[in-house]
């Protein structure tokens, strides 16, 4: 993966330079490099490693007030010194971090070679470096040389520039990847993710492709792709966002889980004023109207999708629900009037960002539900909503799911004046504050379990909407093979991995489905399987391993097993010295390739 992040301030920035690179950087990752600008210069570090590998290099009397960095992760070649960001062009007139993929750079390169360039890295970042140096006139501003280089070039990028001479303005320029500028105390940020500024800033502006300028202490001056100034509109961030700290948790995920109550009570408090919904009345109608309604996510919060789908077939809609990345190559047009739900925590995972295009081509309308205001979803939707359940670091999902269905049934509930709903879910939050104070038996599940090669994660409805997320989950954190099934699938070819000992984890809510799928149970016992069942009181059994006894709907299920799901998967990865916040191979918003 990759992102970059600058900070220029009145006072040093190195710390909190760094500290915003760590949230950026992914456990792959496997460069970093920074710049310092102060009054004696430029002073670069880089190294093939991570912000931990860089810190011994930085000698600790050099800071400055201007400062970028950038980390990535090279996809596809293996990693070497020359290319790693930032890279100077060639007299040093500029010195660049880019993100992104630029398709012309092989072009580019070779008019650059012909004009007398010659390239120390292989990095299309010096390229770009160079193309901005041989723009530049004498006695003009860089932000035309900037604007110039930027004619020539073809594909999605954002990129940080630090001129010459000059310590006090940091560049930038965006076409196709996102970036924000946040506006801090004393101090102005861009960044490539949100959550690595959302305790440094309080306001942000999110730029639009073929903007460019620069930011210094306290503004950002701004030019549009004409290079006509122009006017930002800053926007200040619901959610406080002053908790990223750690404090008594060991790791975000538990820190996350554990914030389940307060995400609900949040979205309860912001969707219903006491006495009625406060949803756009606009959204209400367009929902109302639509013939048909498609979801479309990707990971996690295609499995919130999947719980969104069955609230509105119950309210009569046509739905189906659709992963991103085949979405994308299969985009089914039902030629009826379609309303498209896009979920994402991140609001930029890539594959969605196609889908928004392609469903903006077909000149449909899409409703957004992300958790990040300043995102190319948020920002591009004709309807959004927004799951106000604060920065999630883990990079494994939990809260932001449990506020995606809440919000879903918030929304359902909207739709058919339901207010008893609000009270229902006063009781969820109560049952997660019990099942908070009972993990120590959800850890003693996954004491159990920690060594097993499979796992399977069974459910019918409901049950097996939050069993996919559960599986998800354990699969993400732990590396254990996973699976989830429809109760009554299981004994179609599945049930031929089950061996003795292999955990097999049920979700029982519904009194429809109940018999049935003690059946299922029954079953795996009688091959030796390690049953373990998670119920609602008027479905349980003696037997079953947790059971949640507040009165919780059959249609809040998911949330309230999500909260066991996330905990039985936070104390296997733990038992097993997984890195819990960063597994292996994942990122947090999968976004596309780099340069
Ligand atoms: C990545 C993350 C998942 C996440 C998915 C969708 O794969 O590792 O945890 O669910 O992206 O992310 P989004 O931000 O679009 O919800």
């Amino acid at each position: 993966m990759s992102g970059f992040i600058g900070r220029v301030s009145e006072s040093a920035v190195k710390e909190r330079l760094l500290s915003g690179l760590k949230l950026l950087q992914f456990k792959d990752d496997d460069s970093t490099g920074v710049l310092f600008c102060n009054k004696d210069g430029k002073h670069l570090y880089r190294v093939v490693g991570q912000v931990s590998d860089l810190i011994p290099l930085i000698p600790e009397d050099v800071d400055g007030y201007l400062g970028i960095g950038h980390t990535r992760w090279s996809t596809y070649t293996r990693q070497v010194l020359e290319n790693v960001y930032p890279l100077s062009s060639e007299t040093g007139y500029v010195t660049l971090v880019v993100n992104g993929l630029i398709d012309n750079i092989q072009m580019i390169k070779r008019r650059l070679i012909k004009r007398g360039y010659s390239f120390r890295s292989n990095s299309a970042v010096e390229v770009v470096a160079n193309l901005i140096e041989d723009n530049a006139r004498e006695n003009e501003e860089p932000i035309r040389a900037l604007h110039r280089a930027m004619q020539f070039l073809e594909g999605d990028y954002a990129l940080l520039a630090v001129f010459k001479g000059n310590c006090r303005q940091l560049f930038f320029a965006k076409h196709g990847v996102p970036i924000i500028i946040g506006q801090g105390r004393g101090a102005m940020l861009i960044c490539t993710d949100y959550s690595a500024i959302a305790d440094q800033a309080n306001e942000y502006y999110y730029p639009k492709d073929g903007e460019l300028g620069y930011i210094d202490t306290e503004k950002l001056v701004l030019f549009n792709s004409r290079l006509r100034e122009t006017k930002p509109h800053f926007t200040e961030v619901s959610v406080s966002e002053k908790t990223l700290e750690l404090g008594k948790y060991p790791h975000y995920m538990l820190k996350e889980i554990e914030e389940a109550p307060g995400v609900i009570r949040r979205l309860i408090n912001h969707y219903f004023d006491g006495t009625k919904y406060r949803f756009d009345d606009r959204l209400i109608k367009r929902i109302i109207d639509a013939d048909m309604i498609v979801f479309i996510a990707a990971g996690t919060s295609y499995n919130a999708a999947l719980v969104g789908q069955r609230y509105l077939r119950n309210f009569n809609k046509k739905v189906d629900v659709f992963i991103a990345s085949e979405w994308i190559f299969y985009p089914y047009q039902s030629g009826e009037d379609t309303l498209y739900i896009l979920i994402s925590q991140s609001g930029e995972t890539a594959d969605i960002s196609k889908c928004l295009r392609t469903i903006r081509a077909y000149g449909a309308d899409v409703l957004a539900i992300t958790n990040v205001e300043v995102s190319t979803l948020y920002q591009s939707a004709d309807y959004s909503l927004l799951l106000h359940a604060g920065t999630e670091i883990s990079v494994a999902s939990t809260k932001a799911y449990i506020a995606q269905i809440t919000l879903l049934s918030l929304l359902y509930a909207r739709l058919v004046n339901k207010i008893t709903t609000i009270a229902a879910l006063e009781r969820v939050i109560e049952a997660i504050y019990n099942i908070i104070s009972r993990r120590d038996d959800i850890k003693a599940i996954a004491d159990k379990i920690y060594k097993s090669k499979d796992v399977f994660f069974l459910g019918r409805g409901f049950d097996y909407d939050v069993a996919v997320e559960a599986q998800l989950k354990l699969k993400e954190t732990t590396y254990i093979h996973a699976e989830a099934y429809p109760g009554g699938e299981m004994l179609h070819g599945p049930i031929a991995l089950v061996e003795e000992n292999t955990p097999v984890v049920f979700f029982i809510s519904d009194s429809l489905t109940v018999a049935a799928t003690r059946e299922v149970i029954e079953e795996m016992r009688n091959r030796k399987a390690n049953t373990i069942v998670c119920s609602l009181a008027p479905f349980n059994d003696s037997s079953d391993s947790f059971i949640i006894s507040h009165p919780i709907k059959g249609y809040h299920s998911p949330i309230t097993f999500a909260v066991f799901a996330q905990y039985l998967a936070y104390f296997t990865a733990v038992n097993l010295g997984r890195d819990v916040d960063r597994p292996r191979n994942l990122a947090k918003a999968v976004r596309d390739r780099n340069v």
